[in-house]
């Protein structure tokens, strides 16, 4: 299982202390949560952040933007040295163009779908992605209830990506925790994503080490 911690949960006064803990750590990838406040009913963080950040992490950088027109940030995103770039489907009305942007500025480019989106709409984009993220929560917090029906859809997405022989992994986010996370990766999840469950622990750098073990 691949694990890519989210900084939504991080100490924001002490950032450089989680950074260097999950430098340490056996994570796979640092998630980061930008919200605008439009997308989500939320704002967390932006550039300048994401900027001193990307320069004291050293792996690989998995953005995920809660933002409208994502699209738009493509070579922002693209110089920070991120790895994964995930934008909403609910957010980009020319989805196919956003892929091939991301995909042409060298990065990797997954499409997270909501809650109540359905897998089904991703049939004529899916052999494009590298990755689909489904939200097993409503985005916008951290520290939400996992949505029970989000095992559904992880086992209709794994089907869609075998029938398409499409490459693309799956990640999950939101709820991610010790009682949530062995069902997930029964139904096929590739990466999981873990904000309050890994930052909230007294030892993130286990609750990383045994994620990964699944
Ligand atoms: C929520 C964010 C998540 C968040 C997950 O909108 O996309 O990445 O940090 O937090 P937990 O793991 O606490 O549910
Ligand atoms: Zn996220």
């Amino acid at each position: 299982m691949l694990i890519s911690p989210s900084l939504l949960s991080a100490n924001f006064i002490d950032l450089k202390s989680d950074i260097e803990m999950i430098n340490r750590s056996e994570a796979d990838w640092l998630h980061l949560d930008v919200m605008d406040g439009v997308f989500v009913p939320n704002i967390s963080f932006g550039f300048p952040v994401l900027q001193a950040v990307a320069k004291h992490c050293t792996k690989p950088l998995d953005v995920h933007l809660m933002i409208t027109d994502p699209g738009k940030f493509t070579s922002q995103v693209r110089d920070l040295g991120a790895y994964m770039m995930n934008v909403h489907y609910e957010a980009c009305p020319h989805l196919h163009r956003t892929i091939q942007q991301i995909h042409t500025a060298g990065m990797k480019a997954a499409v997270t779908l909501n809650p109540h989106t359905p897998v089904s709409l991703l049939e004529d984009i899916i052999q494009d992605l590298d990755m689909v993220l489904l939200m097993t929560v409503n985005p916008g917090f951290g520290g939400q209830k996992f949505i029970p029906h989000s095992i559904q859809k992880v086992q209709a997405l794994r089907q869609l990506i075998q029938r398409t022989g499409s490459k693309a992994l799956i990640e999950v986010d939101g709820g991610v925790n010790a009682q949530t996370a062995p069902s997930l990766a029964q139904a096929g999840v590739d990466v999981l994503v873990a904000g309050s469950y890994v930052f909230g622990a007294e030892n993130p750098e286990q609750v990383i080490k045994e994620l990964k073990t699944l």
